[in-house]
């Protein structure tokens, strides 16, 4: 989609952090826009600020673990705008928890948020923006989706299908040349609000089953580097740069894949898994 102006974009889990970078980014680009998110506080105040700037923005509450809440989207943009043209599957959650501590209601929730909210978005959104001309459709993946580090079991499963989902996505979509193109973003650090809203949205709130030590000490750096993470807005630019470029992986922080490259050289030499 080489021209955003004029066009309408569905933003999920964009009152906060990354999504609401994107958001930012896409009404610079004179986007009319859609804001999908679980947090009503933080849903009001990024529409009255984009809207404060000049966009025409609609808010709206959006379980995006519900395909029904994802259809009710859907309607609601197509009665506001009449037409979609850009879909960005971008909430999500995560707990840190070694795999023999995680509960399945935990594994369940990650997975629901992370990994079917995107197969929801697409299921819904992409015969609707494929009735456009053009259009396109992102989902926020992470580096976790690409090397799969200890204690994060649930989110490296579900981010690992995202990129698998969008990668089949976008190869199925030039297959038949559909003016539909896909990509997806792969995150390093971002200085964002997801250990709160993840603590915030656990369902029972209960705390992990422990191994607590190990889990609070883990959650506790993971912390810290994301209060030193990359500017959210940065990363709302770079998704706008690829999608007019029509660019499928976006990497905030391009080193990292060297973990990927250290990974494939270690399968191929001895079939031994890297440490992370
Ligand atoms: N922050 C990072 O370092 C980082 C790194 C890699 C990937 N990511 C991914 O980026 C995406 C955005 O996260 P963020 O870091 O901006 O966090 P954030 O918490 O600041 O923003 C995420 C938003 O999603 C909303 N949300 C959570 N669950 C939801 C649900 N079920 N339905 C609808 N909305 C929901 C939250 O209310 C919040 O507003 C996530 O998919 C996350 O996994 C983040």
């Amino acid at each position: 989609m080489k021209q955003l102006d004029g066009r309408v974009a569905v933003v999920t889990g964009g009152a906060s952090g990354i999504g609401l970078g994107m958001a930012r980014a896409f009404a610079r680009s004179g986007m009319h826009l859609v804001i999908a998110d679980l947090d009503d506080g933080a849903l009001q105040a990024a529409v009255a600020e984009l809207e404060a700037g000049g966009s025409q923005v609609m808010g709206m509450r959006c379980d995006v673990s519900s395909h029904e809440q994802i259809q009710a989207l859907a309607d609601a943009t197509i009665a506001e705008y009449g037409a979609v043209h850009l879909l960005c599957n971008n909430a999500g959650i995560g707990i840190p928890t070694a795999t023999h501590s995680m509960k399945l209601a935990d594994w369940k929730w990650i997975i629901d948020v992370c990994l079917w909210g995107p197969i929801y978005g697409v299921d819904v959104f992409l015969p609707l923006i494929e009735q456009q001309e053009e259009g396109h459709i992102n989902s926020t993946s992470s580096m976790a989706g690409l090397v799969a580090a200890q204690m994060m079991g649930a989110y490296n499963v579900a981010k690992h299908g995202v990129v698998a989902l969008m990668a089949t996505l976008e190869r199925d979509l030039r297959g038949r040349n559909s003016p539909v193109h896909a990509s997806v973003l792969c995150p390093g650090p971002i200085n964002t609000n997801i250990s709160r809203h993840s603590v915030e949205y656990r369902p029972g709130q209960a705390k992990p089953k422990t191994d607590g030590k190990t889990s609070g000490k883990v959650a506790k750096s993971i912390q810290d580097v994301l209060d030193n993470g990359m500017d959210p807005n940065e990363v709302g630019d770079m998704v706008v740069e690829a999608i007019a470029s029509e660019q499928f992986w976006v990497f905030t922080h391009p080193h990292w894949t060297k973990a990927v490259q250290k990974m494939l050289d270690a399968m191929n030499a001895d079939r031994s898994l890297t440490r992370g």
